[in-house]
């Protein structure tokens, strides 16, 4: 029997040995994602795909893949992933929860950090040898032990965020699809409240909810208004959930005191994006997940899951759990 084809559309921080054994299977080398058409051809003849979040993985594509039995993509978020279409051509699609949480909320928290006490601009300023003297007044930052941290998502990295306020004496109001378990609220000391609300009240909002077309420009105009001047904006899930327009007016306008992105609509973000103009916005590069551990895991689950799909089993982390009778 010829071994089943597997299309892998980057290099990967995690041996292929086992999968190699079992599959034929081409990397795509490059460091720049396959265009598409290159990811329709590949698709047509593969039996499995692993695939990152650059990769539109859309409706033309999994139609074209005739033969394809898994599509495993090495991240939590699968929003460029049609999961629709899959389901309805039984294609289970994978992903990789749990092992980035940490990485991802440690960065959150990072960038919260940055932004509330100007780290960043307070390198360039030194850089710049700006540095004359101590100044009663110079790089003022706010307050984060004892502020208000509004989250929006309370899912595995939200529920980590809430963990790392917890040791800095934060009051935690959350937002969610669904109220959470009350138990797991006085475990994290968080409040349900409604999103206006959290809006009114947080000091520091960060956003951990996956984007979906409800939460597509989540924070627009409106939301920014509800702000306090003095709030600070985190954004490590997806560029799209924020208007970019919207952001750049609130911090031009000191709408909000900063915001610290890690996700841009579209990303990467456009060389003459007016946001990069911007001293009170960090921005870097879809990275909260980025520690060599982290990724390594990513990787290594990503091929677990490719390796069951093409072994016609469950998939150990699986999105789409109805394609299974
Ligand atoms: C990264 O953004 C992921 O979804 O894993």
């Amino acid at each position: 029997m010829s071994q089943p084809n597997v299309f892998i559309t980057r290099q990967l921080p995690a041996s292929l040995e086992v999968l190699k054994a079992l599959a034929s299977v081409e990397v795509w080398t490059e460091r720049q994602p396959p265009p598409y058409e290159v990811l329709l051809d590949k698709i047509r003849h593969a039996d499995g795909v692993l695939c990152l979040l650059t990769d539109p993985i859309d409706r033309p594509l999994i139609e074209s893949g005739t033969q394809l039995r898994v599509i495993s993509q090495m991240a939590v978020g699968y929003d460029n992933i049609d999961v629709g279409t899959a389901t309805a051509k039984r294609i289970p699609v994978g992903h990789t929860p749990d092992v980035l949480t940490d990485a991802t909320a440690d960065f959150a928290w990072a960038l919260l950090m940055a932004a509330a006490r100007r780290v960043v601009e307070a390198d360039r300023f030194t850089r710049a040898y700006q540095w004359q003297t101590w100044e009663p007044d110079l790089l003022l930052g706010s307050n984060i032990a004892g502020a208000t941290l509004g989250i929006i998502g309370l899912g595995r990295i939200g529920q980590a965020m809430a963990r790392r306020a917890r040791g800095f004496d934060m009051r935690i109001l959350y937002t969610n699809q669904e109220r959470c378990d009350p138990a797991l609220e006085t475990t994290l000391n968080a409040e349900f409240v409604t999103l206006d609300e959290l809006l009114q009240t947080a000091d520091f909002v960060t956003i951990h909810t996956p984007l979906t077309p409800e939460t597509h420009h989540l924070f627009s105009d409106r939301q920014f208004q509800q702000m306090p001047r003095s709030a600070v904006l985190i954004n490590t899930a997806r560029g799209t959930i924020v208007d970019p327009d919207a952001l750049y007016r609130a911090l031009a306008e000191g709408q909000i005191a900063a915001a610290a992105i890690d996700v841009t609509e579209p990303e990467p973000i456009p060389a003459d994006s007016p946001l990069l103009s911007l001293d009170n916005l960090i921005i870097t590069p879809h990275i909260a997940s980025a520690s060599r551990q982290t990724r390594e895991k990513m990787a290594t689950m990503a091929i677990a899951n490719l390796i069951a799909g093409l072994q016609g089993e469950r998939l150990p982390h699986c999105v789409n759990p109805e394609v299974y009778p």
